[in-house]
């Protein structure tokens, strides 16, 4: 039996103590439960700021972009490498999702990348960690503070990532969690809002549950548009117990990924690695690699049925991108081309990690 293995049996037992004694204590309908204060006060302490728990984390970015009152005339500048969710929860707010290009190695933006878009209503850059790597969220994050913007984090697909020792999600204006299904926890689906500032903290707490905030006679008053995304305790109950060996799940998910980013380049003598910087620590939700050309990176994927592309089309070949976002060709181009040269594999976090290593055996002489 594997180290992960004996962890999932763990986490499994307590799911299902935590399920069924849910339902003895006919508490699951509580909002702010015992489940949810758990999942919200062990993120804080894992991050270091203060956390708000969401049904997903498409909502927690809505939340973080509207908490800083981003809304219709505002751009929020956004890769053109991330998954339709990013531009989405920014289209969501009435604001315009600016692309900029990323860095071909890192597949993340870097502070020219951002400048070369920036427009007289740009109010912030949501960075995203992809795949978990947070290499040039400092740079940008600096770059933003010299501008007077935002650099509010999508770091869904990164707990558990870090840059110079700091926790992604404690690295900017605020971050925006997902716990949906292939994230490195996950409660089928679920996120988290994280932010320092108090108000802010207090606003996207306001706006995450009807705009309510509670008045000096006790009543709890509108004072803003706001939806509804809470966390429920069954989501929260699932969670739990995946968040209590976090540093153990992590560890696993670092040495499975070491593996694997030994196996991988052996797909092509034109496979490339994607770069995490000296500074940072991945989250690895995923290990992907690029090719030198779509063509490499189609017929790669032909002959190892395992590897993956991670997203159905390139982001601006999303209908409603092309319909509302800003970019120009060469940024459409060069999107279309990293999405066509880009595969890997995810680490799915009940997926057996030995086994999905061990299909990588197949690339011993497989060279395309
Ligand atoms: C980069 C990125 N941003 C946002 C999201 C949205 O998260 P959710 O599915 O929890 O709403 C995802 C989910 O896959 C994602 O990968």
């Amino acid at each position: 039996m594997t180290t992960q293995h004996r962890l999932q049996e763990r986490i499994e037992a307590r799911i299902r103590e935590n399920l069924l004694g849910l339902v003895d204590s006919k508490q699951w309908n509580i909002y702010r439960g015992r489940f949810v204060n758990a999942v919200q006060a062990r993120a804080e302490e894992l991050l270091g700021v203060p956390c708000l728990t969401t049904n997903a984390g498409t909502s927690a970015i809505e939340l973080a972009l509207r908490a800083h009152g981003i809304g219709p005339g505002d751009d929020v500048v956004i890769p053109s490498s991330t998954f339709v969710a990013t531009a989405q929860a920014v289209l969501l707010t009435g604001a315009r999702p600016v692309l900029c290009d990323v860095d071909d190695a890192t597949f993340n933006p870097e502070p020219e990348h951002v400048a070369a878009v920036l427009t007289p209503g740009t109010k912030a850059v949501l960075f995203v960690h992809t795949f978990g790597n947070p290499s040039g969220a400092g740079r940008v994050a600096a770059f933003c503070a010299e501008r007077g913007l935002l650099m509010l984090e999508d770091a869904a697909q990164a707990l558990g990532g870090r840059l110079g020792g700091r926790p992604i999600g404690s690295l900017g204006d605020g971050a925006a969690f997902s716990f949906n299904t292939s994230k490195p926890v996950s409660c089928g689906d679920g996120g988290m809002f994280a932010a320092a500032d108090p108000e802010v903290y207090e606003r996207a707490k306001a706006i995450r549950h009807a705009g309510l905030r509670e008045v000096p006679d006790g009543r709890f008053l509108a004072h803003e548009i706001g939806g509804k995304s809470l966390m429920t305790e069954f989501q929260a109950a699932v969670l739990e117990p995946q968040l209590d060996v976090f540093e153990e799940l992590a560890r696993v998910r670092v040495d499975t990924a070491l593996l694997l980013r030994e196996q991988l380049p052996k797909v092509s003598p034109h496979a490339r690695l994607q770069h995490i910087d000296d500074d940072a620590v991945s989250a690895w939700q995923r290990v992907a690699i690029t090719l030198d050309t779509p063509a490499r990176a189609e017929q790669a994927l032909v002959e190892h049925p395992w590897l993956e592309r991670f997203y159905a089309a390139a982001l601006v070949d999303e209908p409603v991108v092309a319909r509302h976002a800003v970019y120009t060709e060469e940024i459409a181009h060069r999107c279309r081309d990293q999405w066509g040269r880009l595969v890997g594999v995810t680490l799915w976090p009940f997926q057996d990690f030995a086994e999905l290593v061990g299909r990588t055996a197949d690339l011993k002489d497989g060279h395309v």
